[in-house]
């Protein structure tokens, strides 16, 4: 009889393998063996946000600040910024198309704001997720803004829409907004 060993050999190693995962098969399916910490955090950041990207390479590119990649959310930020500002105008004349111009930029421009756009990301907890490198601090608020900025535009890119990425923009910055007249109210 010829040798049968490698086959054997094989089927043996596949029986180990499968007794040594007895129960990973879900959390496997959940998240890929090779997962990173940042890719952990991207993950947590998703579900905190309440967006599932289609191409998650989308939201690693927005959590990179320039001083760490040449690959990073400065483009995705411009755009971030473009919805931003159109999801605010929309509620303004949406609320009261008489308002006078000046009332429409103004609430474009508060909404819009780095200050509140820090505030927001503070609260989504950019800090501890966005890559920065070398003297960059990533709880800067000029960082943590630029990083909510270009999740809002990966969001329009990812959903090739800017609704989509200004309806979380406005949800985020609601939320912002209560959870500081709730502190201020205490
Ligand atoms: C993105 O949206 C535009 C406008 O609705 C549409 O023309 C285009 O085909 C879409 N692109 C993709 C990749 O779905």
């Amino acid at each position: 009889m010829a040798a049968p060993t490698p086959p054997r050999i094989l089927l043996i190693l596949a029986l180990l393998l499968a007794a040594s995962f007895p129960s990973n098969t879900r959390a496997a399916a959940a998240a890929p063996l090779s997962t990173s910490p940042f890719d952990a955090a991207l993950a947590a950041l998703q579900s905190r946000v309440g967006y599932a990207f289609r191409a998650p390479s989308l939201l690693r590119r927005a959590m990179t600040h320039a001083s760490y990649s040449r690959e990073n959310g400065r483009a995705l930020a411009v755009l971030g910024l473009a919805a931003a500002e159109s999801a605010a105008a929309l509620r303004a004349l949406a609320a009261d198309l008489d308002a006078a111009p000046s009332a429409v930029s103004r609430a474009v421009s508060e909404a819009a704001s780095s200050a509140a756009c820090a505030r927001a990301g503070a609260r989504l907890g950019i800090p501890h997720v966005v890559r920065v490198a070398g003297r960059t601090s990533a709880s800067e608020p000029t960082v943590v803004c630029g990083a909510l900025r270009a999740l809002v535009g990966a969001i329009a890119v990812d959903a090739n829409s800017t609704d989509a990425a200004g309806e979380v923009f406005w949800r985020l910055h609601a939320l912002t907004a209560a959870a500081s007249a709730a502190t201020a109210a205490v």
